[in-house]
């Protein structure tokens, strides 16, 4: 019987509950699914893609034919080089659609064998993206049930020493206005 592996590729700077909603609906349909850390050394991360890597494990560890590694150059490449035939990416709303078609197409081009296959997150994620939650942690805002709870854990870590600092300049500045009006 012939046997689908299937590659999600992404960033995943920090893994949502997006991304889990869509890996457990791959999980599903694929024989085997590998979720794949790419390795850009032109970004600029909030987590190392070691500490994604560990997060995408323990959010996983429930799926047995779910495994998470890391690549960096082609997905195309990548894909073939595991024996995957398929590349699965989620599509949120008609704004993912046109950079998503344009990525399949190309990868189509570049590898004719392998397949996009996209699916839909449940609705309660449409608006859920690793950026708007890097933003929302950033000033200070409450990303609970946007992100499993040891990522929600992993983010504030990062943060809380902004926040304290945030924190302090404001007490600062309030003291200085203080001063000045006494
Ligand atoms: O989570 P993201 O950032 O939307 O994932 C984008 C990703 C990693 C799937 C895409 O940038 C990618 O495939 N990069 C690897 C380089 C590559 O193959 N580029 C050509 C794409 S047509």
């Amino acid at each position: 019987m012939k046997r689908i592996k299937a590659i999600y590729p992404g960033s995943f700077d920090p893994p949502t509950n997006g991304h889990l909603d869509l890996i457990e609906r791959g999980s599903k349909i694929f024989d085997e699914l590998v979720v794949a850390i790419l390795r850009n050394p032109e970004k600029d991360p909030l987590f190392s893609v070691d500490a994604r890597r560990n997060m995408l494990e323990a959010m996983t560890a429930g799926f047995d034919n779910v495994s998470i590694d890391t690549f960096h150059g082609l997905t195309v490449d990548y894909a073939i080089r595991v024996g995957a035939t398929a590349v699965l990416r989620g599509i949120r709303a008609i704004s993912d659609y046109e950079y998503e078609l344009q990525m399949a197409l190309m990868n189509r081009k570049l590898q004719p064998g392998l397949e996009t296959v996209f699916m839909m997150p449940a609705e309660m994620y449409s608006y859920l993206s690793s950026r708007l939650v890097r933003e929302i942690a950033q000033l200070g805002g409450n990303i609970d049930g946007l992100v499993p709870e040891l990522v929600a854990r992993k983010v504030r870590e990062k943060m809380e020493p902004a926040h304290k600092f945030e924190a302090a300049a404001q007490n600062e500045r309030a003291k200085k206005t203080r001063k000045k009006k006494s």
